[in-house]
């Protein structure tokens, strides 16, 4: 379960004022269900947690089942939103450390990654450490040409090939992208690996809930029944109901009233580190969907209380742009209490007979307090506990909100025109044909290096 906590929100903001967004609101949420704004071929993923694919789902099931039976380790090589919903949800629910217990003492395989950046050291310790593990693959792009993982699965499925033979690898490698388009959907069809689908109305970021996400999340024992029930829970919540009860359009609203009050940058913060992941998911969310048309909170993500002891001074005390949004897991999966000690030499003994989770959740209230005093507005984002259930809430609350947001801010919440300026350039550098003309000009530019401003 979930439940926005604006408490701390009171030197910052009044309920009228949140209340006088209401019209505007309204027209954003009737722009989006109504799907006649801007990037509304898009919305697939609204419906999507009750009407889904059901033999689709069934089949990532089984393949998860299969890649179970024959691998230690599955490799999801993908990008942005091709791999950072899964990450998210593996990260939050699953043991940080199984990657120290042998394959024998794993209930399932370990989930690793590669295509989300160029490194070659990365890919060949990557490689490396493989050697004497059971290895399936999944490459994930929607497009099927995204740069970084097509190099990277060029590597592994070489890799693969060599280790498996053709026949081998094509049992442990599947392919997520789009139903007809594509080099990836090609090449999968040509060595006959299993394709899943990306569905034509959903874009990466919001394509967590489609085998995109789902797959490499059954392969790490999660489950989806429960994940798809929360998001289904949270459709049915946030669909309806006055502004006061609607914790969705809450957040929506209110992220948007302090941004123009010049809180530009907006800190999701966790106070468990499983989190981090959800948190690079979120920061793709808003970060592509709201920053463009020079508009958009900077969306920033800091895990307390280690960032305390590095950006906390910033946050207390630096310019007054931080708006934070806290995520606050109201029950520990795992707990330790703190036992006395005689001597008591570290002086602790104050502390003992407490959980840390009751200790952790006092440097929450200390530091919401602290910072709301330092003129960082504050609200908390509660969840019951860290479960498929509620992550399955939280993606779909955040989902909704980010293209709420983006139409109260009239920019179109489903592009990214702004990610292709890089891939010019590098395309052009690389050499890829037609780029030409763009190489010459970004070639002078580069034979000036050296010569730098002083
Ligand atoms: O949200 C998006 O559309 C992007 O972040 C994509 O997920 C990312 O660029 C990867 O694209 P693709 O899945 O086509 O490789």
């Amino acid at each position: 379960m979930l439940k926005l906590d604006l408490n701390y929100l009171q030197d910052f903001l009044s309920m009228a004022e949140i209340e006088a967004m209401e019209p505007l609101l309204l027209s954003s949420r009737q722009t989006l269900e109504n799907k006649t704004g801007p990037g509304a071929e898009y919305l697939g993923w609204l419906d999507l947690p009750v009407n889904y694919d059901r033999a689709e789902f069934a089949a990532v099931k089984e393949a998860s089942a299969a890649i179970n039976e024959q691998s230690d380790v599955l490799i999801v090589c993908g990008i942005g939103g091709s791999y950072l919903g899964a990450r998210a949800v593996i990260e939050a629910l699953t043991d940080p450390f199984s990657a120290l217990k042998s394959s024998g003492k794993r209930q399932h395989p370990l989930v690793l990654y590669a295509g989300h950046q160029l490194s070659g050291s990365y890919l060949k310790n990557l490689l490396a450490a493989l050697e004497d593990r059971r290895v399936s693959v999944n490459m994930i792009s929607k497009s099927g040409t995204t740069t970084e993982p097509a190099i990277a699965f060029r590597v592994l499925e070489q890799w693969m090939r060599e280790r498996y033979g053709a026949e081998g690898a094509r049992k442990r490698i599947y392919a997520t992208t789009d139903r007809q388009r594509g080099a990836l959907k090609q090449l999968a069809d040509e060595r006959g690996y299993q394709t899943f689908v990306v569905p034509d109305d959903i874009g990466g970021r919001y394509s967590v809930l489609t085998a995109v996400g789902l797959l490499p999340i059954a392969v790490a024992g999660i489950s989806l029944d429960e994940l798809m029930a929360g998001a289904a829970a949270a459709r049915d919540r946030y669909a309806g109901q006055e502004l006061r009860q609607n914790d969705c359009d809450l957040y929506a609203v209110v992220r948007n009233i302090l941004q123009k009050r010049g809180y530009t940058t907006e800190i999701l913060v966790s106070y468990e580190p499983g989190l981090q992941y959800f948190s690079e998911w979120w920061k793709q969310l808003y970060g592509e969907s709201e920053g463009k048309d020079g508009r958009g909170l900077f969306p920033a993500s800091m895990s307390f209380t280690t960032d305390l002891h590095s950006l906390g001074q910033y946050v207390q005390d630096g310019r007054r742009i931080l708006m934070e949004t806290v995520l606050q897991v109201e029950t520990a999966q795992e707990d330790i209490v703190i036992q006395s000690s005689a001597e008591d030499q570290d002086g602790l003994n104050y502390l003992a007979g407490k959980t840390m989770s009751e200790i952790n959740r006092m440097a929450l209230y200390g530091t919401a307090m602290a910072h709301v005093a330092g003129g960082v507005p504050v609200q908390l984002l509660k969840l019951s506990e860290l479960s498929a259930f509620v992550l399955g809430e939280l993606i779909y609350f955040f989902q909704k909100a980010c293209a709420v947001s983006g139409y109260l801010n009239a920019v179109n919440p489903f592009n990214q025109p702004g990610v292709e300026s890089y891939k010019r350039n590098m395309y052009a550098l690389l050499g890829k044909p037609g780029f030409e003309s763009e190489r010459l000009k970004l070639e002078k530019r580069l034979s000036a290096e050296g010569s730098d401003l002083r």
